[in-house]
Order: C-alpha cells, then sequence, then structure tokens
C-alpha cells in the first residue's frame, strides 16, 4: 500500500492530539466490543524482537477488581505524596482514571523460556516490545475518539494478584502497564502537566543530543 499525503497528516495529527486521559475527562459510555478488538489487533501488530510477540492482555471491567487496584493507587499515591511533598501541586493532581473509565487493560509480559532472536545482548528488548504495542494501542483508542491513560502508581505485584493472575502466572508474566480506556468529555490540546506547569514541551533541538 502508497500512502498519501492526506494520510500521513491524518496519522500525524493522531499522534499529536494522542492525550493521557485521567478519571475527570472519562463518560459513562461503553467502549463496544468490535472497537476493543480492534486496538488489542492494533497491539498484536507491533514490531517485537525476534517476532517474540510476548505482550498478553488482560481486561477488567468488573467493578470489584477495579475498586480494588484503585485502593492499592491510594496507597502508592500517599507514598509518592510523601516524596513531592514540597510541591504545591502534586496532591491536587488527577493522577489515574481507574474507576471512571469503562474498562482497564493490564497489559503483560510473558517472560521468554528459549533463547529470543534479538534478545541474546539486550535483555528488555521484550519489554520494550511491549510498549510498541502499547503505543498501538493508545494510538489507535485515540483514532476511535477512546481515551487511554497509563497508571503507573500502583505495585506490580498486587496489580498481578488482584487481576486473578495464579502464582505461576505471576512468576511467568511481568506487569508492563496498566490503563484505564473510556470515552471522554474532551481531549486536551495540550498535555494536562504541560497545563498545569509542572512540565514544559520540549522541542526537537532539546532533545536532539547529537547530528554529526
Ligand atoms: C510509562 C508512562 C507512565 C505513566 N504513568 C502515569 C501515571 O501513573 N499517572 C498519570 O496520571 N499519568 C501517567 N503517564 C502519563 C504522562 O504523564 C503523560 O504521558 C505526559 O504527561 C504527557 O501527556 P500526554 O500523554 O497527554 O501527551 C505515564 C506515561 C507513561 C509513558
Amino acid at each position: 500500500m502508497k500512502f498519501e499525503q492526506d494520510h500521513r497528516e491524518t496519522l500525524f495529527s493522531i499522534i499529536k492530539s494522542r492525550r493521557d486521559v485521567r478519571g475527570n475527562r472519562f463518560i459513562d459510555k461503553k467502549i463496544p466490543k468490535d472497537i476493543l478488538n480492534k486496538i488489542l489487533l492494533s497491539a498484536n501488530h507491533a514490531p517485537s524482537v525476534g517476532f517474540s510477540q510476548p505482550w498478553r492482555f488482560v481486561i477488567i471491567e468488573n467493578k470489584k477488581t477495579k475498586n480494588q487496584i484503585f485502593k492499592d493507587f491510594k496507597k502508592e499515591n500517599n507514598k509518592a505524596k510523601k516524596i513531592f511533598k514540597d510541591s504545591k501541586i502534586y496532591s491536587s493532581l488527577k493522577l489515574e482514571g481507574i474507576k471512571e473509565a469503562d474498562l482497564n487493560i493490564a497489559v503483560l509480559y510473558k517472560k521468554p523460556k528459549k533463547d529470543i532472536l534479538g534478545q541474546t545482548s539486550q535483555r528488555k528488548m521484550g519489554e520494550y516490545s511491549t510498549v510498541c504495542a502499547i503505543q498501538n494501542m493508545w494510538l489507535t483508542a485515540r483514532s476511535f475518539n477512546i481515551g487511554m491513560g497509563w497508571i503507573s502508581i500502583l505495585k506490580p505485584k498486587k496489580v498481578k494478584k488482584i487481576i486473578g493472575l495464579t502464582k505461576t502466572q505471576r512468576d511467568e508474566y511481568k506487569l508492563i502497564g496498566y490503563f484505564s480506556l473510556g470515552y471522554v468529555d474532551k481531549f486536551y490540546e495540550k498535555p494536562e502537566l504541560e497545563k498545569l506547569k509542572w512540565e514544559n514541551k520540549k522541542s526537537l533541538n532539546e532533545v536532539i543530543l547529537n547530528w554529526e
């Protein structure tokens, strides 16, 4: 397939308008199954080291499970609040949307049982491949006007138990990310942390270290 200028523009505008969405923006509307399938399918088309496709997904719709995950977030965030105690805004930040989102997805990495082509010198390549799958999900969700948020203020060990992995599965899988997904009332034009002046957006010049 040969792509044209309008495809490129659409792709770039999806990339640029993707946002991390938290609980202050999710609305009460179900994500249809066929759309969820498309989001997962796009994750499953990500590149992976040695074509290992090491990503695995757990979809969480159950309120009880969400509540338990939220409890762990609260606990972990109370610890984080102490670390950022000098910041005026940290404790006012909404840093998750666990309960407000229609669904949550845990993305896991299946640790290999044999050597993987390309992963012999750098052992984390499988985990990086899983992050590629996550980015595919994030962009595809945005193309359906569905918001997605990454919630990392959680204890992976606890999350794996709460989402129902058996002891063997907990040893076999590493939690890479925990996400909330749902329709939103609006997408911000800029990252929330930029709007709140927590961080500035870096220019291309600032991120290119060297160009020889
Ligand atoms: C690995 C990773 C972990 C993140 N964890 C959190 C989190 O725990 N809570 C949160 O509110 N945002 C989290 N974010 C979202 C970032 O804050 C967000 O991507 C960044 O501020 C830029 O905003 P944007 O995604 O809307 O462009 C995470 C993002 C990444 C890539």
